[in-house]
């Protein structure tokens, strides 16, 4: 299989593909799928999904079921949904995700167990003693992982722990606990679950800048020291106003060198409203050159998409004006990001 090395030389072939959409279809069963174009190429294909609408709208369902392999909890397994009081775990939602999976031949990426995000306020409000708060931690990791052993294949394990600027972000963890939270945190989670790939990941360091300079160096400090570390996940929310980063490969081949895994783990492509036929062209260039440098890296193992509809996105609401973010429009219908992705996949192949 040549397959990931002559992605490249297809970039422009599949870019004019997406516009024209017609690409040709590939034979077999369920050939027409984002999951079916992804078989063989070593990676994944995921999506964030949204377990309301899960529950609520069955063409979603049969959306996540169909056109990926990989799955994410966009919410339910972080730290205010399983431990909303302390001590007392939750798992209701979560385990509904895994068993959807389980039965549709999917694995889930699990996300995530050290946020400064969405914790529960009896965590962020009461005073507890660093001591009380590295318990606390190693308690929430281990039961966590514990729960999910043998059912979640990869971990995000700390989730955002640098500025842009390469300086760590100021957390509770970090006050409380020193920068040594983050290798206890890989322990832990490794000692509760021995086979899981543990990860990194962050946003606005997929490309080569400070920030990712920061991950590469700690990356390489835990594995000298022996600290269970497996991957580096890089979040991809990207804005077609912004431009993309080009040194995207540079960056994901340099941990490929490290020996650690390499995954995006969050990918959309939010734009400025109104959506015109230029700005969609933009987007599908944005999700292509993402799943480009991942099929070209020997060790990207998956491309998850952050949520694959409009309908649900969490773009509009946090970024005022923007939005038509993901592959799919709000109808479900597929946009040219969507032709994008498949085609990319399937040029991967040759
Ligand atoms: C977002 C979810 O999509 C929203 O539904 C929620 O309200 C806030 O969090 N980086 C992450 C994700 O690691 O967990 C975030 O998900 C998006 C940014």
């Amino acid at each position: 299989m040549a397959t990931r090395r002559n992605v490249l030389a297809v970039v422009a072939l599949a870019l004019a593909t997406a516009v024209s959409s017609t690409a040709p279809a590939v034979a077999g069963a369920n050939s027409d799928s984002l999951r079916s174009a992804a078989r063989g190429s070593g990676v994944r294909i995921g999506t964030a999904v949204d377990m309301s609408a899960l529950a609520s709208d069955a063409d979603y369902r049969t959306i996540v079921a169909t056109e990926f392999d990989s799955v994410t909890a966009e919410n339910v397994m972080k730290w205010e949904a399983v431990e909303p009081e302390q001590g007392r775990y939750d798992w209701a939602a979560a385990d509904r995700l895994v068993d959807f999976a389980r039965a549709n031949g999917q694995v889930v990426r699990g996300h995530t167990l050290v946020w400064h995000n969405q914790n529960p306020s009896w965590l962020t409000e009461d005073a507890f003693t660093p001591a009380q708060l590295r318990q606390i931690l190693r308690n929430h990791i281990k039961t966590q992982v514990r729960h999910f052993k043998g059912r979640v294949y990869q971990w995000d394990v700390v989730n955002e722990v640098y500025n842009d600027d390469g300086t760590l972000r100021d957390t509770i963890w970090l006050r409380a606990l020193g920068p040594g939270y983050i290798a206890d945190a890989f322990r832990w989670a490794h000692e509760a679950d021995p086979k899981a790939k543990l990860y990194l990941n962050d946003y606005n360091n997929e490309g080569v800048n400070a920030k990712s300079d920061a991950y590469y160096a700690l990356t390489k400090q835990l594995r000298s020291q022996g600290v269970p570390i497996h991957g580096y996940g890089m979040q991809g929310h990207l804005g077609v106003q912004y431009g993309f980063p080009g040194s995207v490969f540079d960056n994901v081949r340099r941990f490929d060198a490290l020996g650690v895994q390499t995954a995006f783990t969050e990918v959309d492509v939010r734009m400025i409203l109104p959506v015109d036929a230029t700005k969609e062209q933009a987007q599908a260039y944005g999700f292509s050159t993402l799943l480009q440098a991942c099929l070209l890296a020997r060790h990207c193992v998956s491309y998850t998409v952050w949520g694959f509809t409009d309908r649900y996105s969490w773009v509009p609401g946090v970024f005022e004006g923007q939005g038509s973010a993901t592959p799919y429009t709000e109808d479900l219908q597929r946009k040219p990001a969507y032709q994008a992705l498949r085609n990319t996949f399937l040029l991967a192949r040759h």
